[in-house]
């Protein structure tokens, strides 16, 4: 049987990091998780961040998947090293690929990060950039109003646009000339971003980082998934399965790919 790669986040965000996974190594079979239930997890304290993250590590453990993926800024920023700490599996979360990636972009060496309070409070985002180009300037914003629009289904409408542009006016100014999505429900809101920050910055995803850096683990570790049949995903949701359904399918566009999820739900403790 094939081994699974476990992906997992607060809700839909991670999807974008399925995405680009799906993109990039077609072959590997992704078990998911969205807490939808529990999200948003940017204002929640870390211990609560991190206790979420082991119970759906454990849950995912059943299916012995062969790396775990904290695709979740929030929950890679508080509880990253805990989880490897309790497995013996590769685990990886998106903020040092994200970092990695905008130091490669930046010319003028001024960076934007926007995140969810949980991650931005942390300043993992400043540590990773400092540690990799210690000149580095980094503008850091919180942006508590955009999970829910995405988590809502709401991130083409009106509503996104003006939200996003009054989120964005502290950082509009600030001569950065590329800006960090630093939480992985933002990609989905890359239109209304661009908008408000006048076209005028590249914006660092760090979904194609991360699933280069999974690949590369897979290939040291000799467990790359031979390309033969197209591999069977599982998602699960804790919340409303509708929804989460809609968004996925609307994200990942693949009908056919889709008609083979099987959607399950967990017994987990709320
Ligand atoms: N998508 C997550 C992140 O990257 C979590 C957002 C939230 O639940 O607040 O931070």
């Amino acid at each position: 049987m094939q081994r699974a790669i476990a992906v997992l986040d607060s809700g839909v965000g991670g999807l974008t990091v399925v995405k680009e996974l799906m993109r990039q190594l077609p072959w590997e079979k992704i078990c998911y998780f969205g807490d939808t239930a529990r999200a948003p997890y940017g204002p929640r304290p870390a211990e609560e961040v991190i206790a979420f993250t082991r119970e759906i590590v454990d849950y995912l453990a059943q299916f012995e998947p062969k790396m775990i993926v904290i695709a979740c800024n929030t929950a890679t920023a508080v509880a990253l090293q805990d989880i490897r700490g309790r497995v013996n599996l590769p685990v990886i979360g998106v903020i040092e690929p994200g970092a990695r990636a905008a130091i490669d972009l930046t010319n003028v060496g001024k960076i934007g990060v926007i995140g969810t309070e949980g991650t931005i409070k942390s300043g993992a985002y400043v540590h990773a950039l400092t540690k990799l180009a210690p000149h580095v300037q980094v503008v850091s914003l919180a942006c508590p109003t955009f999970v829910p629009l995405v988590e809502n289904g709401l991130f083409r409408t009106r509503e996104a646009y003006a939200a996003v542009s009054q989120a964005l006016l502290p950082i509009k100014r600030s001569e950065i000339d590329c800006l960090i999505l630093g939480c992985t429900h933002y990609p989905f809101l890359a239109a209304p971003i661009s908008e408000a920050m006048d076209n005028d910055v590249a914006l660092v995803h760090s979904a194609e980082e991360t699933a280069k850096e999974i690949a590369a683990i897979l290939t040291a570790n000799n467990q790359l998934a031979e390309a033969s049949a197209v591999p069977v995903h599982h998602f699960f949701c804790s919340g409303d399965p509708v929804k989460f359904q809609q968004i996925a399918q609307d994200w990942l566009g693949n009908p056919i790919r889709l008609a083979t999820v099987v959607w399950q739900f967990p017994q987990i403790r709320l």
